[in-house]
C-alpha cells in the first residue's frame, strides 16, 4: 500500500511538473494532426512527444516495470500481463486537444495483476489533477473525494457517453439506440447525456460522483485504467457495457462505470436498469 502510494506520488510529480505544461502550451497552438484508423480517430505529435517522455522517466524510477502506451501500441501483439504495467494516454481527449476545447488530459495507470492499483489523470487546463491507489482513496488536488449518499436510479441520472471513433456498423447503431431508449419518455428517461471527449475525463467525473454513470464501447485499457482505479477508490465500480458481463478485464474494451454513494445493491439494479435499454 505504501509503495502504490509512492508511485501514484511520482506520477502525480511527473504530470504536474512535466507533462500538464506541454499540454497546455500546445492545445493553445490547434496543433496539427494526422488521421489513424479513419477520419475522425486522430493524432499529434505532442501525443508521441509525450509518450516518449513518459515512458523515459518512468522506466528510470521503474526499469522492471512494462509499459503500454496509446502511440506505441502493436494491435494483435501488445498484450497486458500480471506483471507491473504502466498503461499510459498521453493525450486523452486528442480532438479536443486539437480543438482547444479544455479537456483533455493525460492518463498514467499502473496494473498489477491485470487490475488497476495506481491511477492519475491530468487536466491542466482546469487544474483538476485525479489521483488514488489501491487501498489509500482518491483525490482530486490535495482534496480526498468522499462521494455523499444518495439514491442512485436511472431515471434521474446523468450519464457520459461518447460517440466513439467508429461511426458505423453494428455497434454503432447499438450505442444509438441506447442513447435514444435512454433518453426517451416512456423507457429510461434519464435526465441527461454528456460528453466530455475524453473516456479518462469521464471515469473521474464518475468518480467524482457528478456523473451518476459511463458508458462506452470502443475505448481501451489506457483510456480507462487510471479512471478505474480512481473510481474504486470512490466506492464505484466498473462493469461490462454489455448484459450480464459483471467481472471484466482491463481490456474488454466496453465498459459501464458506475458511481459511488450508494449500496452495492443498488448500484447492481442500476446496471440491469441500463442493460435493459441496450439493444441485443
Ligand atoms: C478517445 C477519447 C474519446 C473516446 C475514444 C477514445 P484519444 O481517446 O477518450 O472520448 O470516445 O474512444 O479513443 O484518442 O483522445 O486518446
Amino acid at each position: 500500500q505504501e509503495q502504490l502510494k509512492q508511485i501514484e506520488n511520482a506520477i502525480v510529480g511527473l504530470l504536474k511538473n512535466e507533462v500538464g505544461p506541454i499540454i497546455k502550451t500546445k492545445a493553445h497552438e490547434k496543433s496539427k494532426y494526422v488521421n489513424k484508423s479513419n477520419a475522425v480517430d486522430l493524432v499529434t505529435e505532442t501525443d508521441k512527444q509525450i509518450e516518449v517522455l513518459i515512458k523515459e522517466k518512468l522506466g528510470a524510477l521503474y526499469p522492471d516495470f512494462k509499459f503500454i502506451g496509446e502511440e506505441s501500441y502493436q494491435p494483435g501483439v501488445t498484450k497486458i500481463s500480471d506483471e507491473p504495467t504502466f498503461i499510459v494516454d498521453p493525450i486523452d481527449g486528442t480532438t479536443n486537444f486539437i480543438h482547444d476545447f479544455p479537456f483533455s488530459c493525460c492518463s498514467i495507470g499502473l496494473s498489477i495483476n491485470q487490475e488497476a492499483v495506481v491511477g492519475a489523470v491530468y487536466n491542466p487546463h482546469l487544474g483538476q489533477l485525479f489521483h488514488g491507489s489501491k487501498g489509500n482513496g482518491a483525490f482530486l488536488n490535495d482534496t480526498k473525494i468522499v462521494i455523499a449518499e444518495r439514491p442512485l436510479k436511472l431515471q434521474q441520472s446523468v450519464i457520459g457517453f461518447e460517440g466513439g471513433a467508429e461511426r458505423q456498423g453494428s455497434n454503432f447503431e447499438v450505442k444509438m439506440s441506447t442513447l435514444k431508449n435512454l433518453l426517451d419518455a416512456q423507457k429510461g428517461f434519464a435526465h441527461g447525456f454528456r460528453s466530455l471527449g475524453s473516456a479518462a475525463m469521464n471515469m473521474c467525473y464518475t468518480a467524482l460522483g457528478t456523473y451518476d454513470a459511463y458508458w462506452e464501447g470502443g475505448c481501451y485499457a489506457w483510456d480507462v485504467c487510471a479512471g478505474w482505479c480512481i473510481l474504486k477508490e470512490t466506492g464505484g465500480m466498473v462493469v461490462g457495457g454489455n448484459v450480464n458481463e459483471w467481472e471484466i478485464p482491463l481490456d474488454r474494451r466496453c465498459y459501464f462505470a458506475i458511481r459511488g454513494g450508494s449500496s452495492e445493491d443498488e448500484q447492481k439494479k442500476f446496471v440491469q436498469e441500463f442493460w435493459n435499454q441496450v439493444p441485443a
